[in-house]
C-alpha cells in the first residue's frame, strides 16, 4: 500500500477537479484528500456527495486568493502534495471579466506557490505542487501541426494568458527557489458533471429543451476532446511517475470540427429521446463568433503515452455516449444548476 500522504486538491468541487478527488480518495485510502473550493458559481458540492462520508476525506470551504487563510491552512495540515486545478476556466466570461481570471488564475496561484514554499522550503524531498493546466495556452494552430511540450506560449483570450502567466510563475519559482513541480497542459474535456455553459453539456440540455443550438461563426473551429476520466488516470500518473520540472501534454487523439461534434452529438440524442432523424439538427443556429475565436486546438500526447504509458480508455463515440447517458439519467443535477437550486446544498450539509 502506498505510504500515507496528505494531499490538497483545489477546486474539487468543480468539473474535472471532482473526477480527480473521486478517483484519489477511493484509491489511496492511505492518503487524506482534503478538497479545498470557494464554491463560485461552478463548484457543486453535489458532484461529490457520494463521498461525504468517507474518512480520508476533508472540504474545506475557501478562496485561493485569501493570503492569510492559505498560510494557516499549510500550517495546520503541510499538504505534502498540491494537486491544483481551481480556477476561472470559461473563455467567454473571461472575455466580459478579465480581472476575475487574473485574481483567481495568476493571483491564486501564486498564493498557493507562496505558501508551499514557505511550508517546504527546507525539505523539498518527496514533495510536489502539480498545475494543472490547459492547452490553450499555446494558442491557434493553422490546418495542420500539433502542439508539443515546447512550443511557444501565445495566448490568445484573457482565460488563456492568465493561465499561461500561472504556469510560468509555476516554472519560475521551480528556477528560483528549487520548488518541485510538475505541470500538465490538456485538451478540451467532456464527461459527467461539467457546467452546462461548455459546448457539449449547454447543447444537451437545449437538445432536451428543444432551443437552438448556438454555433458561433462558421463552425469550422476544431477542438481535441478528451474523456474527463481519462484526464483524471493521467494526473494520477503524472502526480505519481511525472518527472519534476516537466511539462506534460495531454489529449484525445481526438480532434473534431464544432460543427461536424454538434451533428453527431445531434444523432445520438435524437436515438436516445426517440426523435425522428436529424430532428435535433434543426435546432442549430449559426450565431455571432466569438471575439479572438482560436481556429485550431490539437494536441501531440506522444510523451506521456511513451513514457507514463497512457492513452485514452473510450473512444470519443463511446465517451459521448457515457455522457449522455449521464445528463439523461441526472435530470435532477441540470435542473439544480439551472434554477440555482445546487447553491444551497452547501449550507444544508455543512451548515
Ligand atoms: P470548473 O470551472 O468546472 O471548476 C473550477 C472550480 O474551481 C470550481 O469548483 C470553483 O468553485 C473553483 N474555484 C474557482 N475560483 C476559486 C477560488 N478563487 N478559490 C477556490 N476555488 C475556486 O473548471 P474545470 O473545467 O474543472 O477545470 C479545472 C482546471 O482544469 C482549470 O485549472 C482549467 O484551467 C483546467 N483545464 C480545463 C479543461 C476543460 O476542458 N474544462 C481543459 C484543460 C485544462
Ligand atoms: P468551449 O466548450 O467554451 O471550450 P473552449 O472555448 O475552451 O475550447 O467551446 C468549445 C468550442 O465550441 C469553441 O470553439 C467555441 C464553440 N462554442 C460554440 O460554438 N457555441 C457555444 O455556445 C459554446 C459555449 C462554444
Amino acid at each position: 500500500m502506498s505510504r500515507s500522504k496528505t494531499i490538497l486538491i483545489t477546486g474539487g468541487a468543480g468539473f474535472i477537479g471532482s473526477h480527480v478527488v473521486r478517483l484519489f480518495v477511493q484509491k489511496y485510502p492511505n492518503y487524506h484528500i482534503y478538497n479545498l473550493d470557494a464554491l463560485t458559481y461552478a463548484g457543486n458540492l453535489e458532484n461529490l456527495s457520494d463521498l461525504e462520508n468517507q474518512p480520508n476525506y476533508t472540504f474545506i470551504k475557501g478562496d485561493i486568493t485569501d493570503e492569510l487563510f492559505i498560510q494557516e491552512l499549510f500550517d495546520t495540515y503541510k499538504f505534502e502534495g498540491v494537486i491544483h486545478l481551481a480556477a476561472e476556466s470559461h473563455v467567454d466570461r473571461s472575455i466580459t471579466d478579465p480581472l476575475a481570471f487574473v485574481k483567481t488564475n495568476v493571483i491564486g496561484t501564486i498564493v498557493l506557490l507562496n505558501a508551499f514554499k514557505d511550508c517546504w522550503k527546507d525539505d523539498f524531498e518527496d514533495k510536489l505542487f502539480y498545475h494543472i493546466s490547459t492547452d490553450e495556452v499555446y494558442g491557434t494552430l493553422g490546418e495542420t501541426g500539433l502542439f508539443i511540450e515546447t512550443t511557444p506560449y501565445d495566448p490568445n483570450s484573457p482565460y488563456s494568458a492568465s493561465k499561461a502567466s500561472s504556469d510560468h510563475f509555476v516554472r519560475a519559482y521551480g528556477e528560483t527557489y528549487k520548488l518541485p513541480y510538475v505541470i500538465s497542459n490538456c485538451s478540451n474535456n467532456y464527461g459527467q458533471n461539467q457546467f452546462p455553459e461548455k459546448l457539449i453539456p449547454l447543447f444537451i440540455n437545449n437538445i432536451i429543451n428543444n432551443k437552438p443550438l448556438p454555433v458561433y461563426g462558421d463552425g469550422n473551429y476544431t477542438r481535441d476532446w478528451l474523456y474527463v476520466k481519462d484526464h483524471a488516470i493521467a494526473i494520477d500518473l503524472i502526480f505519481h511517475k511525472g518527472k519534476q520540472g516537466e511539462t506534460y501534454n495531454i489529449g484525445g487523439f481526438n480532434e473534431w470540427k464544432n460543427i461536424d461534434l454538434v451533428k453527431l452529438l445531434c444523432k445520438q440524442m435524437d436515438q436516445k429521446l426517440n426523435r425522428a432523424s436529424k430532428a435535433s439538427e434543426q435546432l442549430i443556429t449559426f450565431v455571432k463568433d466569438r471575439p479572438g475565436h482560436d481556429l485550431r486546438y490539437a494536441i501531440d500526447a506522444s510523451k506521456i503515452k511513451n513514457e507514463l504509458s497512457w492513452e485514452p480508455s473510450v473512444t470519443f463515440e463511446q465517451g459521448l455516449e457515457l455522457t449522455i447517458d449521464w445528463y439523461l439519467n441526472n435530470k435532477r443535477w441540470l435542473a439544480n444548476i439551472i434554477n440555482g437550486a445546487y447553491q444551497a446544498y452547501y449550507q444544508k450539509q455543512y451548515g
